[in-house]
């Protein structure tokens, strides 16, 4: 099995990388997972200073996904550079850093510092984040802001993937702003807008209050497939990497059919950190039960079939559970192909590769079991905490201070 891809110039060894600000900057989730069986980690997004990012809460769970405000927390390029980097790539990561701004020259002074770093691939520049010159908005809802920064990336002198925003009417016309301003590839999606409400506190959920937060997880995921697709269509030789509720093989392969060259995992990583590695052993196993000898020949594959649209009733083995309505989002996110039992591998079908993973999650299986345990007991004490709060807020607003 031929798992190698190449997003614009750069040859990645897997199609599966991690998503920035789910792996944190590289050292805190490397005794997790072996890096480098993946095709990338790309780190959480740096600025050229560092940032303390926003309010606690940041983070709120929702029926298929969660909402953050992590508000793009960070040390810095230079302190990334010189405390983490390192041993992120002594321990043999291919590392993208990711990099934003809230002006276009923050972004060249971000790139400027990366010029250089030792086992950097290329940059992700991150224009999902407010432009302080152009009113607040996103430099991602504006063509000319996207390649501006994009073009200011330019000064690290690396390959650069610029990852958009999904919350645009027509994401083809930056990405196209996006490759004019030098990017060579295109990562697809960042977070959705989103908000949470408390309404017995008549308050908001996150702390970032009114500013609201990002959605993610597989309730993204369409979303992420359409982005995609559309680009594909629109570019179909630039690189492109999908991410946006990818937690399964199955996924992944949905996103490489659309046109994804790689794809990211993000939030399934806070469930299981190992999940960048399942969805790649996953992703191995569907190739092999749907004879695809290499994850090339999936991408951009639906753009050239000729077969019948989905509304058509799937038939025997092929029939995803996601597309039988009504069985429910857990069901909707798993295929059948990632609880078959693996095809025997052959001599040349990437058996290393598979034992490699194999005993990572063997590792991670290990260490997970030690802690259910203790979250068992938290999760106790949870419980006896959320009771006590449902029986606060169900007090009488008077008296507490709110109207
Ligand atoms: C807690 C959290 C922090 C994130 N931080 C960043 C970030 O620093 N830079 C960035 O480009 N995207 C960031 N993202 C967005 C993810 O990289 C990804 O685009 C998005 O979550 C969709 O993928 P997913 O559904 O697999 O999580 C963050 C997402 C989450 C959930």
């Amino acid at each position: 099995m031929d798992l190698a891809t190449q997003v614009g110039s750069v040859a990645l060894p897997a199609p599966v990388l991690t998503a920035s600000g789910t792996a944190g900057f590289g050292t805190e989730l490397a005794g997790a997972m072996d890096f480098g069986a993946l095709g990338a980690v790309v780190v959480k997004s740096l600025a050229h200073f560092p940032w303390p990012g926003n309010e606690a809460p940041r983070v709120v769970p929702t029926p298929a996904g969660m909402l953050n405000a992590v508000g793009l927390q960070g040390p810095g390029v230079a302190a990334w550079r010189d405390q983490q980097l390192p041993a992120l790539v002594a321990g043999g990561a291919r590392v993208v850093a990711s990099i934003w701004g809230r002006t276009v020259e923050e972004f060249g002074r971000a790139a400027a510092e990366l010029a250089g770093a030792p086992g950097v691939l290329a940059v992700e520049v991150n224009v999902s984040c407010p432009n302080v010159e152009d009113r607040r908005r996103m430099f991602a809802h504006s063509a000319r802001a996207t390649a501006e920064a994009v073009e200011a990336a330019g000064a690290a002198g690396l390959p650069r993937w610029a990852k958009l925003s999904p919350n645009v009417p027509d994401v083809v016309e930056i990405a196209g702003a996006a490759l004019a301003g030098g990017a060579e590839g295109l990562v697809l999606v960042n977070t959705v807008l989103g908000m949470a409400i408390d309404p017995a506190r008549r308050a908001y959920r996150l702390g970032s209050g009114p500013a609201g937060g990002g959605l993610s997880g597989p309730a993204i995921r369409p979303i992420a497939v359409r982005a995609v697709h559309d680009v594909r269509a629109a570019f179909p030789t630039v690189g492109i990497v999908g991410v946006g509720g990818v937690a399964s093989g199955r996924d992944a392969a949905e996103l490489l059919c659309a046109g994804a060259d790689a794809v990211e995992v993000g939030t399934a990583t806070f469930a299981d950190p190992g999940a960048p590695l399942k969805v790649l052993l996953q992703l191995v196993r569907w190739c092999q039960r749907h004879r695809v000898p290499a994850v090339r020949d999936l991408v951009g594959s639906v753009h050239r079939s000729s077969a019948p649209s989905s509304v058509e009733a799937p038939s025997g083995a092929e029939a995803s559970p996601g597309d039988r309505v009504g069985r429910g989002v857990a069901a909707a996110a798993r295929d059948p192909g990632d609880v078959a039992p693996p095809v025997a591998p052959g001599p040349d079908d990437g058996s290393a590769l598979l034992a490699a993973v194999r005993a990572q999650l063997d590792a991670l299986d290990q260490g997970m079991a030690r802690q259910t345990e203790e979250v068992a007991r938290l999760g106790a004490a949870l419980a006896k905490l959320a009771e006590a709060l449902l029986a606060a807020s169900e007090q009488p607003a008077e008296g507490r201070g709110r109207p």
